[in-house]
């Protein structure tokens, strides 16, 4: 008996050494520690004994076990360090690995000129409002003086959703959205998508337009000058001029169409501006009487300038850009040239 447990020491001392993780230390346990287990079966040998010999070989199994137990716990202690060391080698970052690059994308050409043209206004005291892009034939025509023979409520200029209902033509809307909303002193700006059927190199279906209104006493053309003046200004640059030259819209008297002078050849004439020295950037001019009126303004008191800018207009003289459609075919080599 004596010689088979120090053959079995020998053996689990060895089996011990060879250990490397913690599934062979649990079949370990199995092997030797469990009620199964070798030195469990050495318990059971003890019947075999002679009696008087019992007392003593049962000491010497327990003192075994114990020994065996604390060996067991030894090494899975060494497992678990080794576990840790593992992990730790496993989550190590080094700190000064070069970060990899993520890249970002960048705002649309169109977003970045609508939000400099915000900015501008904006420092002139202009609050943003927004209106929907599905107008009643109210609000995006008639409260507007837009005849109901004008041509521009011809099928060939205006998506029609039902009789009364169209895809808003413009951002004038707007302004009725905001006098029937808030009286006077009113100065706000109303960026915005539009729509018209019509498609070519300068012109799209959908466009982004913003208008500007403002209504309060005194209000006349000169104020609208000087506004645009120091829009432009900002745009394109200090050295550039406005001229006003007469226009018509049902929804002003007197209407006006905005000319900058020619960025490009400082006005000499080029082929940007067609050799006129002069380009058109917006229309606008002063509120006419029966829109405030149809807003319940009283023209007598109060007047009005209005305003509509096309967005992709402006950006396309700002970023030299000659095909309106490449604002809309998210082609990346296109958008990520504009950074802002
Ligand atoms: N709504 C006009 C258009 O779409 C632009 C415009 C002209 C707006 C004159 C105005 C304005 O507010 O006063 O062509």
């Amino acid at each position: 008996m004596e010689a088979k447990i120090k053959a079995l020491r020998e053996q689990m001392e060895e089996e011990l050494g060879r250990i490397q993780s913690k599934g062979e230390l649990d079949e370990f346990w199995q092997n030797y520690l469990s009620k199964k287990g070798s030195i469990s079966s050495l318990m059971k040998e003890l019947g075999s004994v002679p009696k008087e010999d019992r007392p003593a070989m049962g000491k010497v199994i327990n003192e075994f076990k114990s020994y065996a137990e604390q060996r067991y716990q030894e090494v899975r202690r060494r497992m678990d360090e080794l576990e840790l060391a593992m992990r730790d080698k496993a989550e190590q970052v080094d700190i000064t690995m070069p970060a990899k690059k993520r890249p970002t994308g960048t705002l649309h050409p169109i977003t970045i000129t609508k939000n400099e043209m915000i900015d501008v206004f904006s420092g002139m005291g202009f609050e943003v409002f927004e209106g929907p892009e599905i107008e009643d034939d109210d609000h995006n025509f008639s409260r507007l003086n837009v005849a109901k023979n004008h041509p521009a409520r011809d099928m060939q200029d205006t998506f029609y959703v039902s009789e009364d209902i169209v895809l808003r033509t413009h951002t004038s809307p707007g302004q009725i959205r905001v006098m029937d909303a808030k009286k006077p002193p009113i100065k706000v700006l109303v960026p915005g998508r539009v729509f018209r059927s019509d498609s070519d190199a300068t012109h799209s279906p959908m466009f982004y337009q913003m208008e500007g209104l403002v209504v309060d006493r005194h209000i006349t053309l000169c104020d609208l000058q000087g506004m645009l003046d120091e829009f432009v200004k900002k745009i394109f640059g200090d050295s550039v001029k406005t001229r006003l030259r007469p226009s018509y819209f049902p929804f002003t008297e007197p209407s006006v169409e905005v000319d900058v002078s020619c960025f490009a050849c400082g006005g000499k004439g080029c082929s940007l501006c067609k050799g006129t020295g002069w380009i058109e950037v917006l229309g606008g001019g002063i509120v006419h009487h029966r829109v405030l009126e149809n807003c319940g303004i009283d023209p007598q008191v109060y007047s009005g300038l209005a305003f509509g800018i096309g967005i992709e207009r402006i950006a396309m003289l700002k970023y030299g850009i000659n095909n309106i459609g490449l604002f809309y075919e998210n082609d990346l080599r296109f958008l990520k040239q504009f950074k802002n």
